[in-house]
C-alpha cells in the first residue's frame, strides 16, 4: 500500500478500531535497561498509559481495556505486588480529575475481591467521578485473567437460576466482565512476548493480534499510529470467505 493509500484506509471511520486492548508489558526490562528497580518501570508505564488513552481518543477509538496486573502477578515479589497496589492509589490521586476532565470513564474489570478496601475505594471514586464521561471507556483490568472471567459469568448464570439449556453464547457474554463493550477489534501486546497471558481469553476470539517489541513505557504516537496502520490493513472475514463488507447484496 502507498503511503496516500494508508493515510485514506487509517482516515476511514471504519477502518478504526471500536475497542482495542493491550496487555501492557515490558516495565521491568525496560526499568532495567536504566539500572533502575522494576517499580521505577511501572512508574513510567503509568505515565504511558495517561498520553496512550488520549491518543487512542483523538483518533476515534470509543473502548481501550488494558491489562494492568493479572490473576497471576500475585506470583511475584511481596515488594513489587504492593507497589503496584500502591501505584494504582497513586495514579486515582494524581490523575482521576485530569482524566474525568478529558472525558474519559473509567471502569475496573477484575476480581475485587482479592484487594484491599483501600484500594475498592479507589476504584468506586473513579468509576463514580467519570461515570456520566463519553468520550473514551477506559478498563482497567486488575486482578484480572480470562479464565477467571468465563468461570465468574458461569457462577453469575448458576446464581441467576438459568437452566442448562438456557447457558448460551449470549447468556455468557452478557455476564463477562467486559459485557458493555463490543469485543476487542485490535488486541495489542508490547514488550515482544507474543502471548495472551490469561487476558481476555472470551471476548478476543476474533481480535486482530499485533505484537509490538516496544517496551510499554516507550509506547507513544508512533507505535499507536503503526498499530492502527496495521489493523486498517487487516481483513477481517470471522469464518466467511469475504470481509463482511464485500459481500454482495442478496448473498
Ligand atoms: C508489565 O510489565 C506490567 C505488569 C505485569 C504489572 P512487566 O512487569 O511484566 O515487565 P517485564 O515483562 O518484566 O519487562
Ligand atoms: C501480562 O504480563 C500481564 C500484564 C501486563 C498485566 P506478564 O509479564 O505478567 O506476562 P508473562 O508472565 O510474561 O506471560
Ligand atoms: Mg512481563
Amino acid at each position: 500500500m502507498t503511503a496516500a493509500g494508508l493515510l485514506l484506509a487509517t482516515s476511514d471511520p471504519a477502518n478504526v478500531p471500536r475497542h482495542v486492548a493491550i496487555v501492557m508489558d515490558g516495565n521491568g526490562r525496560w526499568a532495567r535497561k536504566r539500572f533502575m528497580p522494576r517499580f521505577f518501570g511501572h512508574e513510567q508505564g503509568m505515565e504511558t498509559l495517561l498520553r496512550v488513552i488520549d491518543l487512542f481518543a483523538d483518533r476515534g477509538v470509543e473502548y481501550l481495556t488494558v491489562f494492568a496486573f493479572s490473576s497471576e502477578n500475585w506470583k511475584r515479589p511481596d515488594e513489587e505486588v504492593s507497589g503496584l497496589m500502591n501505584l494504582v492509589l497513586i495514579g486515582v490521586a494524581k490523575y482521576l480529575r485530569k482524566l474525568a476532565t478529558q472525558g474519559v470513564r473509567i471502569r475496573i474489570v477484575g476480581d475485587r475481591s482479592g484487594v484491599s478496601h483501600k484500594l475498592r475505594a479507589a476504584w468506586d471514586e473513579a468509576e463514580l467521578a467519570t461515570a456520566s464521561n463519553t468520550r473514551i471507556h477506559l478498563s482497567v483490568a486488575f486482578n484480572y485473567g480470562g479464565r477467571w472471567d468465563i468461570v465468574q459469568a458461569c457462577q453469575r448464570a448458576v446464581r441467576d437460576g438459568l437452566r442448562p439449556d438456557q447457558v448460551d453464547e449470549s447468556a455468557l457474554a452478557g455476564r463477562m466482565a467486559l459485557s458493555f463493550a463490543p469485543d476487542p477489534d485490535l488486541f495489542i501486546r508490547t514488550g515482544g512476548e507474543m502471548r495472551i497471558s490469561n487476558f481476555l481469553l472470551w471476548q478476543a476470539a476474533y481480535s486482530e493480534l499485533y505484537f509490538s517489541d516496544c517496551l510499554w513505557p516507550d509506547f507513544g504516537t508512533t507505535e499507536v499510529d503503526a498499530a492502527l496502520a496495521a489493523y486498517a490493513r487487516r481483513e477481517r472475514r470471522f469464518g466467511d470467505v469475504h470481509a463482511p463488507e464485500v459481500v454482495p447484496q442478496g448473498a
